[in-house]
């Protein structure tokens, strides 16, 4: 059974009540009830966490997974230290933002992540963590 990791940084526990306007009603337990639904035959590690230092930590124990999804939230646009250890780890990864980035402000546009990992899904809404985990399935089944 294929295990992807799914990490969710900060600020991305309010789902639900933080700015339903911009990241829509549902919360990180009905993101994760969505994907859990529509994988019932992967290993799925759902996680969120406030601290930098423990999502270091969470991207360095992906290293025992088949692939990683990340949604760093804020840290997105600037932490290095995400971005280090992201690129030290080997499995493929891909960037996931619930809104579109590109059209909000103007510091949102840039990632400091995005050039350590595989791919970037950004204005999907919750559907963006299903679009990543379809990737990272065929990415498993059959490396580039
Ligand atoms: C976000 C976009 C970030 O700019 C923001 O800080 C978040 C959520 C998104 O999912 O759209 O916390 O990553």
């Amino acid at each position: 059974m294929s295990r992807v990791s799914i990490l969710n940084g900060v600020n991305l526990g309010t789902l639900g009540t933080r700015r339903p306007d911009v990241y829509g009603t549902m919360t990180l337990d009905d993101i994760q009830k969505l994907v859990r639904d529509e994988f019932p035959d992967l290993d799925l590690e759902f996680r969120q966490t406030d601290f930098e230092g423990e999502m270091v930590g969470f991207i360095r124990e992906a290293s025992a997974s088949d692939g990683l999804i990340i949604n760093a939230g804020a840290w997105t646009h600037y932490s290095y230290a995400l971005h280090d250890a992201l690129e030290s780890l080997d499995v493929p990864k891909v960037e996931v933002h619930l809104s579109n980035v590109h059209r909000r402000e103007e510091w949102r546009r840039h990632s400091v992540i995005s050039p350590v990992v595989d791919s970037v899904v950004a204005g999907m809404g919750a559907h963006g963590y299903v679009a990543a985990i379809r990737y990272l399935v065929a990415r498993i089944s059959r490396p580039q």
